[in-house]
């Protein structure tokens, strides 16, 4: 399928504190701004390690909008085959970091079930996600050029009917379901978070091929129809960027 090219904001940030600071400013002001636009926001977290230090900025809100956080909706970028009580669960990486720290109810949480068969998961979070775009979505990205659960060279990346689908990590034991690219690509804005010096050469690939109309990453392949990726990255990550003209941009 050919794509056409984007051009991803990018956000870069002069330490890694300061990228994880600069996210939670823009994630916490997305969600007080449309909150009171469209009633009720619909986020979807990202998993992995990567967001543990942004999640628990948002939980405390120092310095932060203040969030009516009554107003959001909280669903997964994707989540591991295991229960959610398991230390490879998204869900509960989510739970401690920020959900289990915020006054909201357990339906405002959409999770995946991640301990039921893969399909049957995929198609009830399907029916939870429902056919509303996503107001926002977090998203990691993996050396391989991994985002959520869609892998390269995955048969789920051909997938533009389901807004979920069950994919496996060639490299890891648990199969995982997703959302798929055309939730991700429906999504209002899109958020990548990337972090460390072992992620600046896929970074730099998946900069590239944004620019390209057949992709091979799976993260270059997140390109909602409005084109709002944001791209939030550390020094380290950032090392094999195009370099901006002028210095980084300070931190908040
Ligand atoms: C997951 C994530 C995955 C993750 C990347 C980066 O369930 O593992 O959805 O896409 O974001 O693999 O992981 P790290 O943040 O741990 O580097």
């Amino acid at each position: 399928m050919r794509l056409s090219p984007l051009t991803p904001t990018l956000h870069r940030s002069a330490s890694t504190e300061g990228m994880y600071a600069g996210t939670a400013q823009f994630v916490a002001a997305r969600l007080v701004a449309a909150g009171g636009l469209r009633g009720r926001f619909r986020l979807a977290l990202a998993g992995g390690s990567t967001p543990r230090p942004l999640y628990r900025h948002l939980a405390a809100g120092d310095g932060l909008p203040a969030v009516d956080w009554s107003k959001v909706d909280f669903f997964f970028g994707d989540e591991r085959c295991v229960p959610p009580d398991h230390a490879d669960s998204n869900y509960r990486m989510a739970h401690e970091t920020l959900l289990g720290r915020l006054p909201i109810r357990p339906a405002q949480v959409h999770r995946i079930i991640g301990e039921d068969d893969p399909r049957a998961a995929a198609a009830s979070y399907q029916d939870e996600l429902g056919e509303r775009p996503l107001d926002l979505v977090l998203l990691g990205l993996g050396s391989d050029g991994h985002t959520a659960s869609l892998f390269p060279r995955g048969r789920e990346l051909s997938e533009w009917q389901a807004r979920v689908v069950s994919s496996r990590n060639p490299l890891q034991p648990h199969r995982r379901v997703s959302l798929s690219l055309r939730a991700l690509v429906e999504a209002r804005e899109i958020c990548f978070l990337v972090c460390g010096v072992d992620k600046a050469a896929v970074l730099s690939k998946v900069w590239t091929e944004f620019g390209h109309e057949q992709p091979t990453l799976p993260a270059a392949m997140v390109r909602p129809a409005g084109g709002a990726v944001h791209l939030f990255v550390d020094p380290l990550a950032a090392a094999l960027l195009p370099q901006p003209p002028g210095d980084a941009i300070p931190d908040p």
